[in-house]
């Protein structure tokens, strides 16, 4: 069974996982709260950054001995084995806790700490808000089941699809608080993708930025493909504001095994229409997030350039996950139907 300041404990620790978004690959991201006997909080924490102490043992440290004879509620099933840091299960079994709730299982080798507790008598419930936990780590979660990042879909357009004018002009399609948007989704992934035509066209900076327009914060790896050697240093792409990333493989699966490989679990690709195409023509893109500007340009590229859908019955469906309106813009996010 599982109380309602459990419940409530729970939604708290995925708040918590949030704070580690973009810092913790090729880690999860992971909250954790402690709840004495009474069912009162008296511990929190979060994974920060692979290396660093786990959420569990965060919060257990907040809690000293009121952890004792208390309940931790964790969005990751407490992990068994003995990684860059000791295992949490042992962990939670010194600091006396007799109840464990968790959210997510852990499908990793690291699997299987739920198990464990129980069978040392600690009171496990597994799967509590199971769902909206796993939306947070959705990118680790699709990372460790295909062994690629989880690839993220952005586009900027008018109401009529396009990101750009016929004059090449792309600046700016949508308002200051869409931009602003789009720097926040920067800051909680692990990588920003451009095609060669994008940084040699637009020669965007790529960085999280705050209001006065300076880099802040903490920067993703700026990436573009750019199979022919064409984008030049001088590229603000490849300034010094933030670590930068030129890829020569000719195939997007090529490329997101180069980032795997450095341990990028997520990534916003950026565009332009031609690098969108060949993700889409791989079946590469796991999540859209699409700003549409209240305006018509009539000409100009589309956000996606052909990539082989002849029909209306080949249509490449989605499912939407929510609508907001961002300034004057509107935010469409959205999933592959066929992932729904
Ligand atoms: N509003 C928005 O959200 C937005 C976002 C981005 C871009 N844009 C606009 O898009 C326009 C640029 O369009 P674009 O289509 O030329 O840019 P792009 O898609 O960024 O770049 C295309 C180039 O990427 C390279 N590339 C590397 N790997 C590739 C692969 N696997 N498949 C295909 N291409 C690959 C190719 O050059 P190589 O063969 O030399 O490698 C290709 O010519 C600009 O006008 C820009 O303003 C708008």
């Amino acid at each position: 069974m599982t109380t309602q300041p459990e419940l409530a404990a729970m939604h708290r620790a995925i708040e918590l996982s949030a704070c580690g978004l973009g810092t913790t690959s090729p880690n999860p991201v992971v909250g954790a709260v402690i709840l004495d006997r009474d069912g009162q909080v008296v511990g929190e924490g979060f994974h920060e950054r692979a290396g660093g102490p786990h959420a569990e043992v965060v919060a257990l440290a907040s809690a000293g001995p009121r952890a004792r004879g208390g309940t931790a509620v964790v969005t990751l099933e407490p992990c068994r084995t003995t990684g860059r840091t000791p295992p949490c299960v042992q962990a939670l079994r010194d600091a006396g806790v007799v109840r464990v709730r968790y959210a997510v299982a852990d499908p990793t080798a690291a699997g299987g700490g739920g198990e464990e507790l129980s069978a040392a008598g600690v009171d496990v419930v597994a799967g509590v808000l199971a769902e909206a936990a796993a939306r947070v780590n959705e990118s680790w979660l699709h990372a460790v089941r295909h062994g690629r990042p989880f690839v993220v879909w952005k586009s900027a357009t008018t109401l009529d699809g396009r990101v750009a004018a016929a004059d090449g002009s792309s600046r700016w399609i949508t308002g200051p608080e869409a931009r602003a948007d789009v720097h926040r989704l920067r800051s909680q992934l692990d990588a920003v993708v451009v095609g060669s035509g994008t940084a040699l066209l637009d020669d965007p900076q790529l960085t999280v930025r705050d209001g006065t327009g300076r880099a802040a914060g903490r920067q993703p790896l700026r990436v573009v493909l750019d199979r022919r050697g064409r984008v030049p240093v001088t590229a603000r792409v490849r300034d010094d504001a933030a670590p930068s990333l030129v890829v020569h493989e000719p195939e997007p699966a090529a490329a997101l095994a180069v980032l795997f490989d450095r341990g990028i679990r997520s990534v916003l690709l950026e565009g332009g229409p031609q690098l969108s195409a060949a993700f889409f023509a791989a079946g590469l893109v796991d999540k859209a997030i699409c700003y549409i500007a209240p305006a018509l340009l009539g000409e100009g590229p589309a956000a996606v350039a052909p990539f082989g859908v002849g029909s209306i019955e080949a249509a490449k469906r989605f499912r939407i996950d929510d609508v907001e309106l961002v300034g004057g813009d509107v935010k469409v996010t959205a999933y592959p139907a066929e992932e729904a």
